[in-house]
């Protein structure tokens, strides 16, 4: 079959000579909307200019705390005349508030919003990124010597040991304490009974709820202000470990008060001095129970004076023979003897169950070295036992059970932390700000406000969603 010749004529016959001027629905369209939406966008401008209503220019809202001047750019944004740009200042950001330095001897202050980021919506500005903790701490250094600190951390997987677990280092507290001896179930408790004793008995945050099992009378109420007492050496260190005001307004549920005699040993440990005398002495400096000896001893004389010729009646164990050395004739005579009798057995054996007795100096009673129980063992980080309360003790102080030395140290190992903080969906957080603060709060210095009200509230007249001014009081 022959085929048909394609010639120019045909072919220009197919094409529709007034395809452009037939009016096409479509093409309408496309012009109506390149025309309008620039003057859409234009007529937007012109009513937020006119209403002073920057949000077009900007890349998302400020996070909440800022919020109420998220409209006044100026307020963060520095005109640079040279460059026609609005940089972020950290002088714009201490116009309200201080970020003071994290260490004098850190090599160069990384800028405000280069941890603070901005125009992310309503996020924790304080959550930064350890990116922002690494570029430093991957591998550290200082301008004056080298880091008193580990040179490498770069995430809190690969987080190092805690200090107090490394190498050498030993509970600096003097109370002899066997935890071992007195966790058993069936420990002689008072009166004879068997008692198992439990950690919160003699372990309770400052402030105590409850009363103390093993306490003296009356002392249910007492809290702890005895302050922080530190367990290490290190804290001579710089250190950035200063609370902010919420954090010490928690202090008191985060870290545990010092056990003391009164509250956790009196009902077990009595201190009797003397088989004649239902009291104990007092816990107190060895002058105060020395006073306290003559005073009783006098008294006692006083009432029977026939006593001169009795033997001082020590407290003894079964089977031990009776001490009888009677001899003294006067009074004073008879008191000496008895408080130097009653003392022997306190220096030597009732105190020095529990202490440390130091008798040098030339002094006739001998001193108690200072107890020491430490209540902060991690300075350089913040930690809270409220925040775990759902776990049991001994999952975190696993070598409590076994412990016999006070010298010993059962605080968590870094991995117990880590078997919940990671960088998983399912665990608790593992940011470095979770643990540490950046700023060293004790240096903060307050400025006096400069704006007006009406500079900060009338810029932000036409945003929605604005929290009331009572909740930006109360952050
Ligand atoms: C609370 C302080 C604050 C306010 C108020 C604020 N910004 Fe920002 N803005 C920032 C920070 C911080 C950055 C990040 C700057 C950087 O990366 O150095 C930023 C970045 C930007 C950027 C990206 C360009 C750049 O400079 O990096 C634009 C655009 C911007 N802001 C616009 C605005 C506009 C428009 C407003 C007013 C509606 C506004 N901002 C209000 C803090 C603020
Ligand atoms: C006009 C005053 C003002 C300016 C400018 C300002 N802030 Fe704030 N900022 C506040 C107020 C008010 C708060 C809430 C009260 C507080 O925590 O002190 C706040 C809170 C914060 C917080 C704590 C947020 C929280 O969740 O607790 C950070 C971090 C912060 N600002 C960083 C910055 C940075 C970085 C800049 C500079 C880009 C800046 N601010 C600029 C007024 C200001
Ligand atoms: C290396 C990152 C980093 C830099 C740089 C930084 N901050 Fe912070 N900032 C933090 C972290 C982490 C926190 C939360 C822990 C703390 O308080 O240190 C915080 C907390 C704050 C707070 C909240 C305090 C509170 O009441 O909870 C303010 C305000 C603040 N910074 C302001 C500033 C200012 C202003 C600057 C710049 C001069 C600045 N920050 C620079 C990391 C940084
Ligand atoms: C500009 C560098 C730099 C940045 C950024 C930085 N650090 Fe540091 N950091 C230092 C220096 C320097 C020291 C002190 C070293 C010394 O004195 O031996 C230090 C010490 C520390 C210490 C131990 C002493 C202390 O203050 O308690 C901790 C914990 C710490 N930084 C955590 C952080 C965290 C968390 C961040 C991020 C929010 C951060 N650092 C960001 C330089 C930096
Ligand atoms: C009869 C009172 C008593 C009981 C019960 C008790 N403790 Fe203690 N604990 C003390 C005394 C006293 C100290 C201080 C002396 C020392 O460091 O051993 C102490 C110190 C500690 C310390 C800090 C020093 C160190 O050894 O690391 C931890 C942690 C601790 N106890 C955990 C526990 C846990 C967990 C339990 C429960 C399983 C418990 N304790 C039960 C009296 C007690
Ligand atoms: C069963 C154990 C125990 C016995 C026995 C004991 N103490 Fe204590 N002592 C403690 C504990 C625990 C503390 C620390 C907390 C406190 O103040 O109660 C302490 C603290 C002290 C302190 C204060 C030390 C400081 O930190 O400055 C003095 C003084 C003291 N005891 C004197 C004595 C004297 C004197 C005796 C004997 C008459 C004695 N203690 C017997 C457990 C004991
Ligand atoms: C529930 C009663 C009870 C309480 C409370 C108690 N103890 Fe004891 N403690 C005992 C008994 C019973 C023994 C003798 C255990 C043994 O030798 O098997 C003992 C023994 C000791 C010993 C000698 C340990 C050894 O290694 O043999 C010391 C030291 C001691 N307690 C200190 C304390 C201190 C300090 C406190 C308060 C923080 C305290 N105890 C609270 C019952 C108690
Ligand atoms: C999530 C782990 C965890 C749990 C659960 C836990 N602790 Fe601790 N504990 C710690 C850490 C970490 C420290 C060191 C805190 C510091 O001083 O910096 C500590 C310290 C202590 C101290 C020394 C004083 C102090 O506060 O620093 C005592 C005593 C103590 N814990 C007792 C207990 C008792 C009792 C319980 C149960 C009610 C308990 N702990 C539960 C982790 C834990
Ligand atoms: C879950 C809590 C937690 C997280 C998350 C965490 N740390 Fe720590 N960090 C601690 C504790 C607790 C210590 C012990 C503090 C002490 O010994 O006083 C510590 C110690 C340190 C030290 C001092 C080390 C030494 O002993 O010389 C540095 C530096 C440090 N952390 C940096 C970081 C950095 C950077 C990050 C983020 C990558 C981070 N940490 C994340 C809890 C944490
Ligand atoms: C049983 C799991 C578990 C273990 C083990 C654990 N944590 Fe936590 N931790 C949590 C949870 C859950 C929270 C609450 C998280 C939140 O508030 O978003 C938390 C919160 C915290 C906080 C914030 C406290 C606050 O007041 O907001 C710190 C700091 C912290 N943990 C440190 C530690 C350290 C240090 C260790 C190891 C000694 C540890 N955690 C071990 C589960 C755990």
């Amino acid at each position: 079959m022959a085929r048909r010749p394609r010639t120019a004529k045909k072919l220009a016959q197919r094409i529709e000579l007034s395809y452009f001027q037939r009016p096409q629905p479509l093409r309408r369209w496309r012009f109506i909307l390149s025309v309008a939406f620039p003057a859409l966008a234009l007529l937007w401008l012109a009513v937020a200019g006119l209403s002073k209503n920057r949000t077009p220019y900007s890349m998302g809202a400020v996070s909440a705390p800022h919020a109420l001047f998220g409209q006044k750019c100026s307020a963060c944004h520095v005109a640079d005349t040279v460059s026609f740009r609005h940089p972020v200042t950290d002088q714009a950001c201490l116009a309200c508030h201080d970020g003071p330095i994290h260490h004098a001897d850190q090599e160069f202050t990384p800028s405000c919003s280069s941890c603070h980021v901005e125009h992310q919506g309503r996020i924790r500005l304080t959550a930064v990124r350890d990116v922002s903790c690494t570029q430093c701490h991957a591998n550290l250094s200082t301008r004056f010597g080298a880091p008193h600190f580990v040179r490498t951390v770069l995430s809190f997987a690969r987080h190092p040991e805690f200090a107090p677990l490394r190498a050498d280092f030993k509970d600096p507290g003097t109370i002899k304490f066997n935890h071992s001896v007195h966790l058993v179930a069936g420990l002689i408790g008072p009166g004879g009974r068997h008692v198992q004793i439990a950690c919160d008995d003699c372990h309770r945050p400052g402030t105590p709820r409850g009363s103390w099992p093993y306490g003296a009378p009356g002392v249910e109420n007492i809290t702890f202000s005895g302050g922080a007492q530190y367990a290490s050496q290190q804290v001579a260190t710089p250190s950035s470990f200063h609370p902010t005001t919420a954090m010490q307004e928690r202090a008191e549920l985060a870290y545990m008060a010092p056990p003391t005699y009164a509250n956790t040993c009196f009902s077990c440990h009595a201190l009797q001095f003397d088989a004649r005398f239902p009291d104990s002495v007092p816990h107190d400096k060895p002058e105060i129970v020395h006073a306290f000896l003559v005073e009783n001893f006098q008294k006692y004389i006083a009432a029977h004076p026939g006593a001169v010729r009795e033997p001082a009646a020590l407290p003894r164990l079964p089977g031990q023979p009776v001490v009888q050395n009677v001899h003294a004739v006067t009074r004073e005579e008879w008191i000496t003897e008895q408080v130097a009798t009653a003392e022997d057995l306190l220096w030597r054996k009732t105190c020095a169950e529990c202490h440390a007795l130091n008798f040098s100096g030339g002094n006739s009673l001998p001193a108690i070295a200072p107890s020491r129980i430490a209540t902060h063992w991690l300075p350089h980080a913040n930690f809270s036992h409220d925040a775990h309360r759902m776990v049991t003790c001994v999952s975190c102080h696993a070598s409590v059970a076994s412990s016999q030395l006070t010298s010993e140290v059962n605080l968590p190992s870094v991995r117990v932390c880590q078997e919940c903080h990671a960088a998983r969906a399912s665990a608790a957080p593992a940011g470095c700000f979770e643990c540490h603060t950046y700023h060293d709060w004790s240096q903060e210095k307050v400025y006096p406000g400069k704006f007006s009200l009406r500079d900060l509230l009338k810029s932000s007249r036409n945003v929605v969603a604005q929290p009331p001014v009572a909740e930006l009081i109360r952050r």
